[in-house]
């Protein structure tokens, strides 16, 4: 029968476990949660007394003050809470192998592989060990192969993958109201004793039928798979974008009228500068490593042309921005506006801004920048590609600004490259009124009202339309 989890820990306080867990704990008053995490400095902002958290989720702060202190606790002692625990997440980071078999595809399994030796090794009694960061297949086999060659005597541990579908900038609304949970198990009587009392825990807030058990391998596979294809919807639609800017046609419409279909539907059809993020590019990377490792090479390839298309379509942009200032942006002044991957999040991995703004500094234009939620020091950060380039030149070309107003101060050319809300509505005509004339936009989201801003005298460039400018 299924055991009745008392007590949670969660391996790693990043942007998987953290909101997850806070909301574990919010849903499940009667299940204690501690997060834990080797970096100090991350459990202390989680512990902030003024709530200034780690990572900026909107609704985040609500839950955490709902029950930290209450059920929720954060903290470093990795060794106590595995130790405590009957239920582990496994919720640390999976970064892209830099060097190496598999580099640049396959994932870095180094921090699982660690996490899951300290399991073995602090654990005085059985646990049931669930695997959340997402992971290769078969990778819920090699965490039982240590733990198993690792017990003590006494100890069981059944291992589950239950992988984590949330959308950075809804997070919480995703984990409250979620599609569906995917909890993958061996299909022994262990395994779906374990897995029960998992979906058990979820099940204080989510419907039944939308908690879904499945085999373990179907379960990894459902995550890379469910990445890929949302990524290759987006690659999609920015392919037709490319032949509506040579035809006439407009992207938009055709998308609308794509997604009427109800076999194709209405969502991730948004023709864009390309995605970012940190899950599309790096998913579809693995799935294409897989493939590669499983010797079907035609399969691997269709994967990778999502990825290629992407590069294609920021690519594409960056140039349409320099052809249309009549060929050169030599000192001239590029306004960015948006420098997080989406809106609604001050996340920047794999962020397009920071190959539109390279694509800029490689053409020698000073460029301004302006993010409601991403901080100056991320920025320079990103664009120095962590410390692995001169910071200097790149100082003196970029300027970092308190507000889109201020970014587009004198500017040649806006280029929008984060939805945010707030850009839709700027006063764009006192922006028209101070830059340098012919004053362009280019809107890499299509979010702006065109005609509006043609009317003041812009010249306005939107992806995926023949009729420019
Ligand atoms: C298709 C379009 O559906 C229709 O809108 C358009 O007007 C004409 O082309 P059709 O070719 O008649 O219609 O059949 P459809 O049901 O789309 O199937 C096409 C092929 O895809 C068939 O061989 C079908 O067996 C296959 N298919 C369909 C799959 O292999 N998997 C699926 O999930 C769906
Ligand atoms: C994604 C998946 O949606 C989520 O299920 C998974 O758990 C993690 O990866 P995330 O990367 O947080 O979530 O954001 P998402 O909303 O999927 O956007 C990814 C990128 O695609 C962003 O850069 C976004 O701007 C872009 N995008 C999205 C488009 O360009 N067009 C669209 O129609 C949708
Ligand atoms: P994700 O987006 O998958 O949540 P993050 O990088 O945001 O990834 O978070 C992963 C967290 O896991 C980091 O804060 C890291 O310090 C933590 N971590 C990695 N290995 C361990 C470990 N062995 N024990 C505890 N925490 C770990």
């Amino acid at each position: 029968a299924p055991i009745e989890v008392k007590k949670i820990v969660c391996i790693g306080a990043g942007y998987v476990g953290g909101p997850t867990c806070a909301v574990v704990a919010l849903k499940c008053p009667h299940i204690q949660v501690t997060i834990v995490d080797v970096n100090q400095s991350r459990i202390d902002a989680w512990n902030d007394p003024d709530f200034n958290l780690p990572i900026y989720e909107p609704g985040l702060v609500d839950v955490v003050k709902g029950c930290r202190g209450r059920n929720l606790f954060f903290s470093t002692e990795v060794d106590k809470g595995i130790a405590e625990a009957d239920l582990i997440f496994v919720s640390v980071n999976t970064p892209t192998k830099k060097s190496g078999l598999g580099a640049g595809f396959a994932a870095d399994l180094n921090y699982i592989e660690l996490a899951t030796r300290r399991i073995a090794e602090v654990s005085t009694s059985s646990k049931i060990v669930v695997e959340k960061s997402t992971v290769p297949c078969r990778t819920a086999e090699s965490m039982r192969t240590i733990l198993e060659a690792n017990a003590k005597p006494g100890c069981r541990f059944d291992i589950l993958s239950n992988p984590e579908f949330l959308a950075e900038g809804t997070a919480i609304e995703d984990l409250f109201a979620p599609d569906r949970v995917l909890i993958g198990s061996l299909q022994s009587q262990e395994g779906l004793d374990a897995c029960a009392a998992l979906a058990n825990v979820y099940a204080n807030w989510i419907p039944k039928e939308r908690i879904l058990t499945v085999g373990l391998w179907s379960s990894e596979l459902s995550k890379l798979a469910a990445n890929a294809m949302l990524a290759q919807r987006i690659s999609s639609v920015n392919m037709l974008s490319a032949i509506c800017e040579a035809t006439g046609a407009n992207v938009d419409e055709v998308a609308y009228a794509v997604g009427k279909d109800s076999r194709v539907g209405p969502k991730f059809l948004k023709a864009s500068v390309g995605f970012g993020g940190s899950c599309f590019q790096k998913y579809s990377l693995n799935l294409v490593y897989l493939a590669r490792s499983l010797n079907l090479e035609e399969v691997a390839r269709y994967w990778y042309a999502v990825v290629e298309a992407n590069d294609y379509q920021k690519n594409r942009f960056a140039k349409k921005v320099v052809d249309t200032l009549f060929n050169t942006i030599t000192g001239k002044k590029i306004a960015v506006l948006g420098f997080a991957f989406k809106a609604d999040t001050g996340d920047t991995r794999e962020s397009p801004a920071i190959d539109l703004i390279n694509h800029f500094l490689s053409e020698r234009a000073r460029v301004t920048v302006y993010d409601p939620e991403v901080q100056e020091s991320q920025i320079m950060l990103d664009l120095t590609d962590y410390g692995a380039k001169p910071a200097e030149p790149i100082q003196k070309a970029v300027t970092v600004c308190p507000s889109a107003l201020e970014a587009c101060k004198g500017a040649d050319a806006i280029v929008v490259v984060t939805e945010w809300k707030e850009f839709v509505n700027l006063d764009w005509q006192s922006i028209h009124d101070t830059m340098n004339k012919p004053a362009f936009i280019f809107d890499g989201r299509n979010i702006l009202k065109r005609q509006e801003l043609k009317n003041i005298g812009f010249k306005v460039v939107s992806i995926g339309t023949g009729d420019r400018l």
